[in-house]
C-alpha cells in the first residue's frame, strides 16, 4: 500500500545496462531492465514503464521465434493475439484492498460504497430488472487515491482487473487500438474481470499530439459503443486528473462520476493513523506532529505518506542496534523538514 521510493537513481540502472550489455551478461542485463520498470512505476514514470516493458517482451518474443513456428498453427495465434492486446495492458491483478485502505471525504467514501453495493447485490437488481451501474469514473488531483480506489473495487468484489493504459496506445499504433480495445472488452466479459483504463485524458489529449484525427475519432466512437453494449456484468472503471479534456459524449456514458480531492486535516490524520496502523512506530511529539499535519495541507495523500515513510526510515536508522527493537519514536522534526522540501519541490 506504501510505495517505497527505491534509493536506486535511473543513471544508477542506465549504468548497470550499458555494462550488462556490453558484456554480453543477459540475465544480470534482463534482471536490472525489471528493475528499472518497477522503479519507473513506483515514480510514476508509466509511460516510461510500458515502452520499456513492450521493448523487452517484443525481444523476447522474437528470440523465441528465432524456432520455427508454423504459420496457422495454435501457438502461431496465440503469439499475435498477445502481442496485438499486450501492449495495451499494463497489468492483470487481484487485490486485496478494502474500504478501510482508502481515506477520502465522506461523499467520495459514500459514492464509492454505492458502486460497490451495486454488485454485491446484482441478483436483486436483476430480479427487478433492474440496470446495474458498471462505468465508473475517477477523476481528481495526482496521488489522492484513483487508482487505489480501483483496487478497492476489484479487492471489495473479489474479481481480477486488467489496467489498460490509454497513454500508450494514442502515442503509438493508433491504427489497432479500435481493434484492441474491442478485444480487450470481449476477453474482460468472457474472464469476468474488471477493466481500468488509466489516463482516460489521453483520448482528449490526442488533438495536441497533430496525429491522425479520423483515426482518433473511431477510437472515441469504439469506446462510446463498447460503453453502450457493455454487458452487465462486466465493469470498466477509468480515470483521469484531466477531466475536462473529456468529450461531453464521453463523460455522459459513466453511470458514477467520483472526484478525488487533496486532503483537509481531518483527512490527513486519518491517513497518518492508517500508515501508522501496525502499532510499531509513534511520534516523538503529538503536539509538534499535529503542527507537521497543518502544513502538509496543500500535497497529495501520496506525498504526504511518502515523506512519512521516510521518517519513519531514518528516525528508524539513527537508532543504534535497532535490531533489538519492536517500537520507535518517529522523529518528527526529520519529517517537517521533508514536508518543507516536497512542498517546495512543487511550489506550495
Ligand atoms: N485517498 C488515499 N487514501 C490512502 N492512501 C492514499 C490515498 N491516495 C493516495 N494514497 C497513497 O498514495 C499511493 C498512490 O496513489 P494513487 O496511485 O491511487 O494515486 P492516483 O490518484 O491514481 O494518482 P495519478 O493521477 O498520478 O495516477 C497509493 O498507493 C497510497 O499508498
Ligand atoms: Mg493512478
Amino acid at each position: 500500500m506504501i510505495t517505497f521510493v527505491s534509493i536506486m537513481s535511473q543513471f544508477d540502472y542506465i549504468k548497470d545496462i550499458a555494462k550488462y550489455g556490453l558484456e554480453n551478461d543477459q540475465e544480470k542485463l534482463l534482471s536490472v531492465l525489471n528493475d528499472l520498470i518497477e522503479h519507473s512505476k513506483n515514480t510514476k514514470k508509466l509511460n516510461f514503464a510500458i515502452q520499456l516493458q513492450s521493448i523487452l517482451k517484443d525481444s523476447l518474443k522474437q528470440q523465441r521465434n528465432n524456432s520455427l513456428t508454423k504459420v496457422g498453427s495454435e501457438s502461431y495465434f496465440n503469439r499475435i493475439e498477445d502481442r496485438e492486446v499486450g501492449e495495451l495492458i499494463l497489468e492483470k491483478l487481484t487485490s486485496n484492498y478494502r474500504l478501510d485502505n482508502i481515506v477520502a471525504d465522506n461523499t467520495v467514501i459514500h459514492s464509492l460504497q454505492y458502486f460497490i453495493e451495486e454488485h454485491q447485490k446484482a441478483e436483486l437488481l436483476r430480479k427487478f430488472d433492474l440496470p446495474i451501474a458498471n462505468k465508473l469514473l475517477l477523476h481528481g488531483p495526482s496521488g489522492c487515491g484513483k487508482t487505489l480506489a480501483s483496487y478497492v473495487v476489484a479487492g471489495e468484489l473479489d474479481k481480477m482487473m486488467v489496467v489498460v493504459n490509454l497513454g500508450a496506445i494514442v502515442s503509438s499504433k493508433l491504427g489497432e487500438t479500435s481493434k484492441n480495445l474491442s478485444k480487450i472488452f470481449r476477453k474482460a466479459a468472457s474472464e469476468d474481470c474488471i477493466i481500468f483504463i488509466d489516463e482516460f485524458d489521453s483520448l482528449g489529449k490526442v488533438r495536441d499530439y497533430s496525429q491522425d484525427h479520423g483515426e482518433m475519432k473511431r477510437v472515441v466512437n469504439t469506446i462510446l459503443q463498447l460503453f453502450d453494449y457493455l454487458p452487465q456484468n462486466s465493469i470498466v472503471i477509468a480515470a483521469t486528473n484531466q477531466k475536462e479534456m473529456l468529450d461531453e459524449a464521453l463523460l455522459r456514458r459513466f453511470d458514477f462520476s467520483i472526484g478525488f480531492n487533496l486532503p483537509k486535516e481531518r483527512e490527513i490524520k486519518e491517513l497518518v493513523l492508517l500508515t501508522l496502523k501496525n502499532g510499531n512506530f509513534s511520534f516523538d511529539s503529538k503536539i509538534k506532529a499535529n503542527k507537521v499535519i497543518k502544513n502538509s495541507i496543500g500535497l497529495s495523500y501520496y506525498s504526504i505518506q511518502k515523506t512519512l515513510v521516510t521518517a519513519i526510515k531514518r528516525s528508524l536508522f539513527a537508532i543504534n542496534n535497532p535490531e533489538n527493537i519492536i517500537s520507535a519514536k518517529i522523529d518528527t522534526s526529520i519529517w517537517q523538514k521533508l514536508i518543507d522540501i516536497e512542498k517546495e519541490s512543487i511550489g506550495v
